[in-house]
């Protein structure tokens, strides 16, 4: 009998665990919520002793599902990349909350960095941009804003982790400071280039070498899990950031592929090969994976209200009772009436970065009610999307025909079918759309010697359901001008 694998996905509002079996079959699945702190305006954090907890206890719940005769061979994980954890190493306490990728309290910091000049040389060894989403100035203010945490980081009493390398840490038992190539490349300290830290960038986030956890391939040893498990000791074998898991479990292999994550926002990947290509459009280049020490890289577009508008839509609104009515209320109209939200709720990311942006709804008019503003929310996903895929084909100077998806969100027909249109790519929603925690087992599965290498997954691929662009070039693309109109309107208020 082949051995299941454990899947962790410590995501931003929950944990869950999920057991795959060999031929990606889901055996059983836990999940669990935990708790949003917002301080002050623009702060985030979770309590990373509490993450902890949930994780640990919805592994233990999913393991307990299992047949009596159902081995697991190992533990994938992934996460919510960027979140900032510093602990103590001997009491294995943090020091402050987590803060968390959302959280906007370095955007100062970030911006005096910038008109110092700073960003150009940033990128070119990251990747990324200056902005206060990636972990380094969140890494800087706790050590600046926690009495004596220069002091301590000075003797090597503290470490340093995004929530993988926390989890990795509380399941050793302290054992084992590691992170994968993926999640060390969000950090802003990390040369992806040479996959090393950087002492430039180190010295000029202010952040001592000592705090750092050894970073490792995707496919790894991470360590042996003793706690938390119920007694059981399962290897740790891989880890990826979420949107990089997502990938692994979309199949994207080569130059080209795309895999679109629609969750709490949307971030869209492109394969570019080992090629590192550098943005002309403000998109991110990261650590696609990094297996056998060879890192592929991609080109990433981040949005960050996706799912979450949806949630504003019945949770603020209140004109929806569950996100799945948004489907019947779009597809009530025979168009969108001019209509068009910019989501702009916590600023825009890709390919604006306008932290300081705010939402708004534009073409209202008496006529005007909840199907028209629940279609464009959904209608605002694919737009950015194909702001995204723009950009990606330009930086890229390749076209995009296809676009693999997945997340809760385009669990919707309506909006799989307008994302085709809009963007007149084929979209293609797999059989299993948890690719994120698949992804995580996929590369346990590879360490472990359950898969021999990228084809055994390639070939787990499969189709659930194909979108292909239907909608008229003249609609798509007044409806596209519209968009742009709207936007502009928000970025210059
Ligand atoms: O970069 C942040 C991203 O990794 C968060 O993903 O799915 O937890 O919202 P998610």
């Amino acid at each position: 009998m082949t051995p299941n694998i454990l899947a962790i996905d410590q995501g931003t509002t929950s944990s869950r665990a999920m057991v795959f079996s060999a031929s990606g079959e889901v055996k059983s699945r836990a999940q669990k919520e935990f708790d949003q702190h917002f301080p002050a305006d623009g702060w985030v954090e979770h309590d990373a002793m509490q993450i902890w907890q949930v994780t640990s206890q919805v592994c233990r719940d999913a393991l307990a599902q299992l047949a009596g005769g159902d081995a697991v061979a190992g533990i994938g994980i992934t996460n919510q990349r960027e979140t900032t954890v510093v602990w103590n190493r001997t009491s294995g306490e943090p020091i402050y909350p987590a803060i968390v990728w959302q959280d906007r309290r370095t955007a100062e910091t970030c911006k005096a960095m910038q008109s110092a000049g700073k960003e150009p040389d940033i990128t070119d060894r990251t990747g990324l941009l200056l902005d206060p989403y990636f972990s380094a100035s969140k890494l800087a203010w706790i050590l600046d804003h926690v009495e004596g945490a220069r002091q301590q980081a000075s003797r090597g009493e503290l470490a340093f982790g995004t929530i993988d390398t926390w989890l990795i840490w509380k399941f050793t038992n302290g054992k084992v400071h590691a992170t994968d190539a993926t999640n060390a490349s969000r950090t802003l300290l990390f040369n992806i280039h040479t996959q090393q830290w950087d002492d430039t960038l180190l010295k000029l986030f202010n952040i001592p070498a000592s705090v750092l956890p050894e970073v490792k391939d995707c496919a790894a040893d991470f360590g042996m899990a003793t706690e938390g498990l119920a007694g059981r000791h399962l290897p740790i074998a891989g880890v990826a950031g979420d949107q990089h898991a997502a990938m692994i479990g979309q199949g994207c292999f080569s130059p080209g592929m795309i895999k679109s994550t629609y969750g709490t926002g949307c971030f869209a990947l492109m394969h570019t090969g080992n090629t590192a290509q550098p943005s002309s459009n403000r998109l991110l280049t990261t650590t696609a994976y990094r297996l056998a020490g060879v890192p592929q890289y991609a080109l990433e577009g981040s949005i960050f209200m996706a799912g979450a508008t949806v949630q504003w839509l019945r949770d603020k609104l209140g004109i929806i009772n569950n996100a799945s009515d948004t489907e019947a209320l779009a597809a009530s109209l025979p168009s969108n009436k001019g209509v068009y939200l910019v989501p702009a709720f916590t600023g825009l990311g890709a390919p604006h970065w306008q932290p300081d942006a705010r939402a708004s709804i534009c073409g209202l008019t008496r006529d005007s009610g909840r199907a028209e503003i629940a279609r464009a929310a959904l209608e605002a996903v694919c737009y950015q999307t194909y702001d995204l895929l723009q950009a990606m084909t330009e930086d890229a100077q390749m076209p995009i025909k296809t676009l693999r998806v997945d997340g809760g969100m385009i669990d919707n027909n309506w909006l799989l079918q307008a994302l085709a249109d809009i963007t007149g790519c084929s979209a293609e929603r797999p059989s299993i759309t948890e690719t994120t925690a698949q992804g995580a087992a996929f590369l346990a599965g590879l360490q472990l010697g359950i898969y021999q290498g990228l084809d055994d997954i390639t070939d787990r691929w499969q189709l659930e359901r194909l979108a292909v662009p239907k909608m008229s070039e003249a609609i798509r693309t007044t409806q596209l001008n519209e968009w742009r109109s709207a936007l502009n309107k928000t970025l210059q208020s």
